[in-house]
């Protein structure tokens, strides 16, 4: 199969792309798709031989279920069975946005993409052109992360053509992601809400509108099955094995510095993916292109936004050893550090 990227940069002028990707959605086909957090492999939601071309691309596991993609808030009564009050509040706030509800399903939702749970994950994004999409396609859209299960999210059109080349018919460009990490998810079955995921909708921002919030155990490595069945699968991890060095950014550079001699003297080539501070003091004993640089340190928007693409570029490099720098665990620094153990198997010296 050929598979085809078509930039959109005017949705009103590309009306006639927007409505082939609509077709070829309803016809049970597969459309990749820019939000604003990772880009999305689409198909329709309700078609459970759509949805099982998702699954075959992807190679991943049938037991993790998909989330559904809806363009407002009249398509959310359409899959789920009921709408309690905490995720009324979290729609009137944060949607459309980076966050996913995890809501009781109407049986109108598939058995197969849901792995037999008796709840689904719903999002609206805000992407304009997720949004296009999902009006042209006029049904909710079942999109994972458009990666091979198992790698970095992709971010980029670039990233997603590497994985789906020859997979899919079609990749709808949209530019960068603007988040770069996938939307937090929460889980509103329960009395008290939960983050199954964390993701740019901060536990604090929840803890706003709902008062409390809960935090899945497995998000912070406890030794718990999470409850996103995604979530226990190997994730994000770059072809060599990352050791993640967690402490305060101040100590950070000599840690670095004193952990890359070790690794030099043992005849290691070790790669490092870390702030702009950290890998500018380390141009002196590592080559450039081993230096990823995901963004100034604290600067955490910017670090999230870069995370997946330098995971990625630590695969073009030669090293046989990564070194990652943490971040704090505060804010959006939950979310990039549940990525950073996740791509490190919760590998971490603490500095
Ligand atoms: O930002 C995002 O959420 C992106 C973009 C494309 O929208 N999508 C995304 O989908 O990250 P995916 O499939 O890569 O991650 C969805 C996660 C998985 O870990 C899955 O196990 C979990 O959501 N999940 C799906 N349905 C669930 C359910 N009913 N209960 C608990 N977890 C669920
Ligand atoms: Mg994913």
């Amino acid at each position: 199969m050929k598979t085809e990227v078509v930039k959109i940069t005017d949705i009103r002028a590309q009306q006639a792309e927007l409505a082939r990707a609509g077709k070829i959605l309803r016809g049970g086909g597969l459309v990749a798709f820019p939000t604003e957090t990772v880009y999305g492999l689409g198909a329709n939601g309700l078609d459970a031989d759509a949805c099982a071309n998702i699954y075959a691309a992807k190679g991943r596991p049938s037991d993790n279920p998909l989330i559904l993609h809806v363009a407002d808030r009249a398509m959310v009564d359409t899959i789920a069975a009921e709408v309690p009050a905490m995720a009324e509040k979290l729609l009137a706030a944060f949607c459309p946005g980076p966050i996913t509800l995890i809501l009781r399903r109407k049986d109108i939702v598939p058995d197969r993409i849901t792995g037999g749970l008796q709840t689904v994950g719903i999002r609206m994004p805000e992407h304009p052109v997720a949004r296009a999409m999902i009006r042209a396609a006029g049904v909710p859209i079942a999109a994972p992360s458009a990666n091979i299960s198992g790698r970095p999210s992709p971010t980029t059109a670039a990233s997603v053509l590497r994985d789906m080349d020859g997979r899919i018919p079609l990749i709808l460009d949209g530019g960068p992601c603007h988040f770069g990490v996938e939307s937090t998810i929460v889980d509103c079955t329960e009395p008290v809400a939960t983050i199954l995921r964390p993701g740019a909708i901060t536990r604090e921002m929840l803890a706003e509108v709902l008062g409390g919030v809960k935090l899945d155990p497995a998000i912070v490595g406890a030794k718990t099955v999470p409850k996103a069945p995604g979530m226990k699968y190997k994730h994000y991890a770059p072809d060599a094995p990352m050791t993640l060095l967690e402490g305060p950014a101040a100590k950070m550079l000599p840690a670095f510095r004193r952990q890359i001699r070790r690794l030099l003297g043992e005849g290691h080539r070790p790669g490092v993916l870390a702030s702009t501070e950290v890998t500018a003091g380390l141009r002196d004993i590592l080559p450039a292109e081993r230096l990823m640089d995901y963004g100034p340190q604290g600067d955490l928007p910017t670090i999230a936004s870069n995370i997946y693409e330098k995971l990625i570029a630590c695969n073009d490099t030669d090293a046989d050893i990564l070194l990652g720098e943490g971040t704090t665990e505060q804010g959006l620094g939950l979310a990039i550090m549940n990525r950073l153990h996740k791509a490190s198997g919760f590998h971490s010296i603490v500095i």
